[in-house]
C-alpha cells in the first residue's frame, strides 16, 4: 500500500479533517551475535526495509484509538486505565509504549492511529520492535512537537516489552529499529549502548532471509529460561571473577581457565555459547571492515552451530534451512537469526546464485518439513523516522 492509499484508508476509518502525520520504523535482521544482548555482549544487526508505517492524527480528548490495515481489531483506550490493555492480542505493545513514555515524563496526547505492517508477524524479524519504535516516535512527536533522541526511544521500547508485555528481551531489536542506517550494519556493545555503523559493502552478495513459517509456541518461556541459565553461569563465574558484571565481558581464554566453577553442564554450555559468540561478533565486524566476506560467512556458520549445539535454540526447521543453504553454490554463510525456535535464517548469497538458492532450499526444506519456507531478499534500510 502506498502512503496515499494509507491516508485514504485512515480517512475511511477515522473520518476526514485535521493534520495527518506519518511515521515508519523497520524490522531487523541480526547478522551475528545471538542471545548476547541480555548478557552485556556484542550484536551486529541491520534494520531492513520491511516495517511498520503509522498514519496519525492528534485528538484533544485524551483517547488513543487505533486499528491496522490487516486486522479487524479496533482499540479505543483511555489514559485512566493504562494497565487494562496488557492482555490485548493487538494493541498491547502500543499501550506499553504510551505507558513507558508517560513514566519517562512525556505528556502523551490522545490520537487516532492506523498501522500498516510489512514485516511478517512472528517470523523472527522483529515486527514487534517496528511497532514499538514507530509508536514511540509517533506519540513523542505528536505530544511534544519535537523529534526525540532515537536511542531513548529504543530503551522506551525495551521497557514496554519487558514491563508491560512481559517478555524479558534485550535491547537489540529496538535499537536496530530505532538506529538503523541504509546500507549499514550496527555494531552495538549492549553493556553501555555504544555503537558504530559499519558499511555493508557486500558488492555482488545479497542478504537472503528464509522464513521457516513454523508456528512458534512457548517461545517466551524458553527465552526466559535461557536468560535464567545465563544468570546462573554468571553468578558461578563471579565467585572467581568478581569484577565481571556480564558474561559478555569475559574473554574465551579467561572462561576456559574458570569454567570449572560452573557445576551444571547445561549452564556451562550456555555460557560457552555467549562468550565465544561475542568473540565472533568482534571478528566478524573486523572481517567486514577488511572486505573479507568469506571470513564473515564462516563466523556466521560457527554461530549457528553453537546456537544448535550449545544454546539449543534451533530445531529441525532452522537446521534444515541452514543445512540446505550451506550446500548451495554461492552461499558464503547461513545461520538462524533472532530468538530461534523457528523464525528465520539469514544467508549471504552471491547475486547470480540467489534464484537457484531459493528454489533448491525451498525444495529441500519442503521435502523434510512438509510445508514451504518464504524468502525475502533484503537490503539494510534506515531506522525509525517521520515521513511527514
Ligand atoms: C529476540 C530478543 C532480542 C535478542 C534475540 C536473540 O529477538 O528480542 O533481544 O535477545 O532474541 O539474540
Amino acid at each position: 500500500m502506498t502512503i496515499d492509499m494509507l491516508q485514504k484508508e485512515f480517512v475511511a476509518r477515522f473520518g476526514a479533517g485535521g493534520t495527518l502525520h506519518a511515521f515508519f520504523s523497520p524490522g531487523r535482521v541480526n547478522l551475528i551475535g545471538e542471545h548476547t544482548d541480555y548478557n552485556g555482549g556484542f550484536v551486529f544487526p541491520a534494520a531492513i526495509t520491511l516495517g511498520t508505517t503509522i498514519i496519525a492524527r492528534k485528538r484533544e480528548d485524551g483517547r488513543i484509538r487505533m486499528c491496522a490495515t490487516d486486522l479487524p481489531d479496533f482499540v479505543d483506550a483511555s489514559f485512566d486505565t493504562m494497565d487494562a490493555y496488557k492482555s490485548l492480542p493487538w494493541g498491547n505493545y502500543q499501550m506499553g509504549i504510551a505507558k513507558a513514555l508517560i513514566q519517562s515524563g512525556v505528556p502523551v496526547c490522545g490520537c487516532d492511529l492506523l498501522f500498516h505492517d510489512t514485516t511478517p508477524h512472528g517470523g523472527g524479524l522483529s515486527s514487534s520492535a517496528g511497532i514499538e519504535i514507530a509508536t514511540a516516535l509517533c506519540l513523542y512527536v505528536l505530544s511534544t512537537g519535537k523529534q526525540p533522541d532515537m536511542r531513548e526511544m529504543a530503551t522506551i521500547g525495551q521497557k514496554a516489552e519487558n514491563e508491560y508485555v512481559g517478555v524479558s528481551c534485550g535491547i537489540m531489536d529496538q535499537f536496530a529499529s530505532a538506529m538503523g542506517k541504509k546500507d549499514h550494519a550496527i555494531f552495538l556493545d549492549c553493556k553501555d549502548l555504544s555503537y558504530s555503523l559499519i558499511p555493508l559493502a557486500l558488492k555482488d552478495i545479497r542478504i537472503v532471509i528464509a522464513n521457516t513459517n513454523k508456528k512458534r509456541s512457548l517461545i517466551t518461556s524458553k527465552y526466559n529460561e535461557r536468560r535464567t541459565e545465563c544468570e546462573k553461569a554468571l553468578a558461578a563465574l563471579q565467585t572467581v571473577l568478581p569484577d565481571k558484571h556480564y558474561l559478555g565481558q569475559i574473554a574465551p581464554d579467561v572462561f576456559e581457565e574458570t569454567r570449572r566453577v560452573i557445576a551444571n553442564p547445561t549452564v556451562a554450555k550456555r555460557a560457552e555459547h555467549v562468550i565465544y559468540e561475542c568473540d565472533r561478533v568482534l571478528r566478524s565486524a573486523e572481517a567486514l571492515q577488511n572486505g573479507d566476506i568469506a571470513a564473515f560467512g564462516t563466523y556466521m556458520n560457527a554461530s549457528h552451530d553453537s546456537l544448535r549445539d550449545l544454546y539449543e535454540v534451533t530445531g529441525i526447521e532452522l537446521d534444515t534451512l541452514v543445512d540446505a543453504a550451506r550446500k548451495e553454490e554461492g552461499c558464503l554463510g547461513s545461520r538462524m537469526t533472532g530468538a530461534g525456535f523457528g523464525g528465520c535464517t539469514v544467508s549471504l548469497v552471491k547475486c547470480e546464485c540467489v534464484e537457484a538458492f531459493q528454489k533448491h532450499v525451498a525444495e529441500a526444506y519442503t521435502k523434510v518439513i512438509g510445508y514451504a519456507p518464504s524468502f525475502y531478499v533484503t537490503d539494510a534500510g534506515d531506522g525509525g523516522h517521520q515521513l511527514f
